[in-house]
């Protein structure tokens, strides 16, 4: 086994010992200088260390808001996930599947069987008629047959469109029919948290009104799923006869390789578009640098591949890096609290990718549960998805890394495809509560409303510069507008905006505050809430509502909804359909917190419902100026109301 990395603490900063700099893949700031000097030039170089049929002929093409990478370059991702190891590594471990029941055994598959088990697959979808650049749903828990099934869509040219399996079926519906998909790819069902969900029946619900003809079915439950004849297939009787062996699609640079659906801020959420060559050079490289990924290294990150970082680190980039890891059916504190450190032990994880939400929920679990595990092969952690506070980096770096491992809060989005801010691990510094530096080649800055860009620790709104990174979205599928609204339009078509706020300290540490729009982060998972206002005003009994955001001990936000009703129905029986409906349509990560029944809403003069009052209303900040609201007296109204509910 490796030796043991130290760190070293200098005042507020932490840096990588000598010895874990001197194994470390980047160690010091050369590559960060070089990569600045023209960071087309610097993409390029690492664009040459994957596998490509042609060249590109020119590097980075700007039209703002428009960008292109690797123009006329030709790739598929999968000659470099699976091809590009077969040299190598062709029995080395790819792929653990660690299934929820601890009674059941891990299903394990080197890159040869991976690499079949793709072509087969592949084989397969192209029997049922997917041709290069139709779009395919995957609505699959976190089994093998989902890495597969991206992989698959890759391999001849498909464009997956991955939705998570806990939202509803009218999510997938929407996703479903937005793109268009010829084929789903489902399970019967899952396990989560001891109980079996009935995926399929879901499916089945979604599937209505979409021009789905096929439907591939993983047997993973054997619930007696109902299989509508012509239409439904198991996936296993369709693989048994297939070639292990499917000629890769020969992609441009520029081809779509997946739509992944994020929250809008109407009912209706974007397709982020990724495209082929940029998304695997950037998904290579900040895997590889990043967690510091060496031959040895198990990765283990426990997001859903029905997220982004499922599919960047969850499946593409650690495979893309020629490394073991894992996916995990189930709920980290299932069946025991500790179960993730069961299996942290069980493999020799090495480096571990989660949620400041998982953190925060394993320390409510108590410390001495997880002192009780050596967990001594990790090495590099790594934080995700919200602002970590500095309670749970603390505790993330002491109790789990045993303060010997490096913890990496990495910043990034749907949208940029890959990690964009974070300190490198054998590089540094890292400071809590502060994502760190910039990933080499890219330049974010922290500008004002005008655009100016602003001095150490002022907070402003977090944007990226050209030539932006290879990965970032290319479009919103079917909705130009909405992507030049949404990240083109604050700053021009020249600045991408995030639509976070962040500031940074002297040494160009950038700390992410939080979002500037109505998006929130319920356990990680990315919420607006407009979407939730959308579902709970088909209740024909709502006349109107409201939902913010308000902090939570372990999910970090909870929904909260202010609900003005028609009928003086009973409130239980009322709040009750109303999660209801938000669960229908978006899933039961979505459930609101609370629904208050107030008897109107603070609004403006011109209308506009003022959620930054009702968001106040639990921080206990002051509420400032009232007088420019058209009804004042609903403000003590809704107070009363939260006290009452108390
Ligand atoms: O607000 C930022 C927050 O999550 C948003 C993106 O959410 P999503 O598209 O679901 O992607 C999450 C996983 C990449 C960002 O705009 N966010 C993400 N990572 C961090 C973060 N906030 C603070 N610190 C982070 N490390």
């Amino acid at each position: 086994m490796r030796k043991k990395a130290k760190v070293v603490k200098k005042g507020e900063l932490y840096f990588p010992n000598q010895e874990f700099k001197k194994r470390a893949l980047i160690k010091d700031k050369a590559v960060y200088r070089k990569a600045a000097k023209n960071p087309v030039k610097f993409w390029e170089d690492l664009a040459k260390e994957v596998n490509w049929y042609k060249k590109w002929k020119k590097g980075f093409v700007h039209k703002p808001p428009y960008f292109q990478w690797f123009v006329g370059g030709k790739i598929n991702i999968t000659e470099t996930a699976l091809e590009r190891n077969l040299k190598t590594r062709r029995n080395k471990l790819a792929l653990i599947w660690e299934p929820e029941p601890v009674t059941e055994r891990a299903r394990y598959f080197t890159y040869y069987d991976l690499f079949r088990e793709v072509n087969r697959f592949a084989n397969a979808l192209k029997k049922l008629g997917v041709k290069k650049g139709d779009r395919v749903g995957v609505y699959l828990p976190m089994v093998p047959e989902a890495i597969i099934s991206m992989l698959a869509c890759a391999r001849i040219g498909a464009v997956h469109v991955v939705v998570f399996s806990a939202f509803s079926s009218k999510a997938l519906q929407i996703r479903l029919q937005d793109t268009k998909a010829k084929v789903l790819i489902t399970a019967d069902g899952y396990y989560r948290r001891g109980e079996v969900i009935h995926l399929k029946q879901n499916a089945d619900k979604g599937l209505k009104d979409t021009d789905v003809k096929k439907v591939v079915v993983v047997k993973r439950v054997d619930n007696e799923a109902k299989m509508r004849k012509g239409r439904d297939l198991w996936w296993h009787d369709l693989v048994k006869n297939e070639s292990d062996w499917c000629e890769s699609a020969v992609m441009d640079s520029e081809d779509l390789l997946f739509i992944l659906y994020t929250s809008g801020s109407t009912g209706k959420p974007k397709g982020c578009c990724h495209v082929c060559g940029g998304y695997t050079v950037q998904a290579n490289f900040t895997a590889k640098w990043i967690f510091d990924l060496k031959e040895d290294d198990i990765f283990w990150s426990t997001a859903d591949v029905g997220w982004i970082t499922g599919h960047t680190y969850g499946c593409y980039g650690p495979l893309l890096c020629g490394s073991t890891f894992i996916i995990f059916e189930g709920a980290p504190d299932w069946p025991t609290p500790d179960r993730w450190c069961d299996i942290i032990e069980k493999y020799g994880v090495t480096t571990f990718y989660t949620a400041p939400t998982a953190i925060r929920m394993f320390e409510k679990y108590g410390i001495d549960l997880i002192r009780r595990h050596k967990l001594e092969t990790l090495q590099v952690l790594g934080s995700v998805g919200e602002p970590i506070d500095e309670a749970a980096w603390k505790m993330f770096f002491k109790e789990v890394g045993k303060e010997r491992c490096l913890l990496v809060d990495t910043w990034w989005q749907t949208e940029t495809g890959g990690i964009l801010i974070t300190s490198l691990p054998g590089v540094g510094p890292f400071k809590p509560t502060f994502a760190g530096l910039p990933f080499p080649g890219v330049k974010a800055d922290i500008l004002d409303e005008k655009g100016r860009s602003l001095p150490a620790n002022k907070e402003g709104n977090l944007v990226i510069l050209p030539p932006f990174t290879p990965g970032l979205l290319r479009t919103v599928y079917k909705n130009p507008k909405k992507f030049l609204k949404t990240y083109w339009a604050d700053y021009g078509k020249k600045i991408y905006f995030t639509n976070d706020s962040a500031l940074k300290d002297k040494n160009g540490l950038i700390r992410i505050v939080g979002r500037v729009d109505d998006v929130i982060k319920v356990a990680g998972h990315r919420l607006t809430t407009g979407e939730l206002e959308s579902a709970i005003a088909l209740h024909k009994d709502i006349i109107e509502c409201a939902v913010v955001g308000r902090a939570h001990d372990i999910k970090g936000e909870v929904p909260v909804a202010f609900v003005v009703s028609k009928k003086k129905k009973p409130v239980k029986k009322l709040e009750k359909e109303v999660i209801g409906l938000v669960r229908q349509e978006i899933g039961p990560i979505a459930s609101p917190s609370k629904v208050y029944f107030v008897r109107d809403l603070p609004k403006t003069r011109s209308g506009k419902i003022m959620r930054r009052i009702l968001r106040k209303l639990f921080t206990g900040e002051g509420l400032g100026d009232l007088s420019t609201l058209a009804n004042p007296e609903s403000v003590d109204n809704v107070r009363k109301i939260i006290q009452k509910s108390k």
